[in-house]
């Protein structure tokens, strides 16, 4: 299989590779552009799972449309932000969070 990447003039979610922003992860900084969910960001960044379900198995996006919460995130200190429904925005601060952590 090979990557697909639709360009950005037919992208219709809104992607905008010329505007970069940052956002940081636990702290540490990741780069994404406009128009990115912040799975999107994580996604490109090389990050498959960000959190640990009650059995301790990895998770990270799985439908990837907001009916599943497996991708949730801690944004800017709301809790149980879905990633895959979250445009990035410059400067979130966003913590992976795991269910034994509330
Ligand atoms: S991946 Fe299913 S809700 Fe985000």
């Amino acid at each position: 299989m090979s990557a697909r990447l639709v360009p950005a003039a037919g992208d219709r979610t809104g992607r905008r590779p010329d505007v970069p922003l940052r956002i940081t992860v636990d702290g540490e900084p990741v780069d994404g552009v406009a128009g990115q969910t912040l799975a999107g960001v994580l996604l490109a960044a090389g990050r498959r799972t960000w959190r640990r379900g009650p059995s301790g198995a990895p998770r990270g996006v799985f439908c990837g449309i907001g009916a599943c919460f497996d991708c949730l995130l801690t944004v800017n200190g709301v809790r149980d932000v879905r990633a895959c429904r979250r445009r990035a925005r410059d400067g979130d601060a966003v913590a992976t969070q795991s269910r034994d952590a509330r």
